[in-house]
C-alpha cells in the first residue's frame, strides 16, 4: 500500500498509524496531567526553570534537558497504550505456557494494556505515578516485556522515534507556553471523564476540555 502516510490493516479496520497514535497520547497526557496537579506542577516547574523564562520557541535540543516529561511519557505509555492489542503473531512450533499446551500456527494476540495494569508487575498500577520510573531501567524500546506501546521485536513499530520526538515536543511546547485550567462549571479534577472508547485504538470517550491560559513572556 502507496501513500505519504503509512496504513495499517488489521481484518477489515484500517487506520492511520503515524497521525492518530500520536494525538491519542498526548490527549491522554494532557488528561493525566490535568487530573494529576501535583504532577502538572511539577513537570511546569522542570521545564520553566531548566529553559528558563525567555524562550520564544522551543528547539528539539531542549527535550533532552527535560527529564520528568519522559518520564510522565512513559507513565503514559503505561496506562494508555495507543494501541491496546499489538499486531497478531503465529507460533511457529509447539510451546508449553503455565502448563498450557500452545500448538503450533496458534494465533496469539498480545494485550499490552492489561499488562501495563498488571498488578503483580507494577505497584499501584491504576494511578498515574511518572516516578515510579526514576532510577528504573525499564523503556518502551520493546527490550522490557512489561512496557510494550510499540509493539516488540521483529514488527516493532518503525515510526517509534518520530512519533517520540512529537509527542515530547507537543508536550513540552504546551507545558512551557500555558497554563491549563478546568473548563467553566467543572469544580474538580475529579470531575473528568476518563471512560474509554474504540477497540483498534483507545481513544478517549468524552473529548477533554481544558482552558488554555497564556503565560507572559
Ligand atoms: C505514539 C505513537 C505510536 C504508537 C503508540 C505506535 C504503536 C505501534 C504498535 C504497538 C505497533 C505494532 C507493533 C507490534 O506488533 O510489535 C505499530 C506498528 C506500526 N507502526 Fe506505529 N505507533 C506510533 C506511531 C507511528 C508512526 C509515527 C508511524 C509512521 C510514521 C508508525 C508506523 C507504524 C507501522 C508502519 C507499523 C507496522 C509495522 C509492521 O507491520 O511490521 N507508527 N505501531
Amino acid at each position: 500500500m502507496c501513500h505519504v502516510f503509512t496504513y495499517l490493516c488489521i481484518g477489515q479496520d484500517i487506520f492511520l498509524a503515524g497521525v492518530d497514535t500520536g494525538a491519542i497520547t498526548m490527549i491522554w497526557a494532557m488528561t493525566e496531567l490535568a487530573r494529576n496537579p501535583r504532577v502538572m506542577k511539577k513537570a511546569q516547574e522542570e521545564i520553566r526553570t531548566t529553559l528558563g523564562l525567555k524562550k520564544d520557541r522551543i528547539n528539539e535540543e531542549d527535550i533532552d534537558k527535560v527529564e520528568y516529561l519522559k518520564l510522565i511519557i512513559k507513565e503514559t505509555f503505561r496506562l494508555h497504550p495507543a494501541l491496546p492489542f499489538l499486531l497478531p503473531r503465529e507460533t511457529v512450533s509447539h510451546v508449553k505456557i503455565k502448563g498450557y499446551d500452545i500448538p503450533p500456527k496458534t494465533q496469539i494476540q498480545l494485550n499490552v494494556w492489561r499488562i501495563g495494569r498488571d498488578p503483580e508487575r507494577w505497584t499501584d498500577p491504576e494511578d498515574f505515578i511518572p516516578e515510579r520510573f526514576t532510577n528504573s531501567c525499564v523503556d518502551f524500546r520493546g527490550q522490557n516485556f512489561e512496557l510494550l506501546p510499540f509493539g516488540s521485536g521483529r514488527r516493532i513499530c518503525p515510526g517509534m522515534p518520530m512519533a517520540i520526538a512529537t509527542v515530547e515536543l507537543g508536550l513540552l511546547n504546551l507545558l512551557y507556553f500555558f497554563d491549563w485550567r478546568l473548563p467553566e462549571g467543572m469544580v474538580s479534577e475529579e470531575d473528568i471523564d476518563m471512560e474509554e472508547a474504540g477497540n483498534l485504538t483507545i481513544v478517549k470517550k468524552l473529548p477533554l476540555q481544558l482552558v488554555p491560559v497564556q503565560r507572559h513572556l
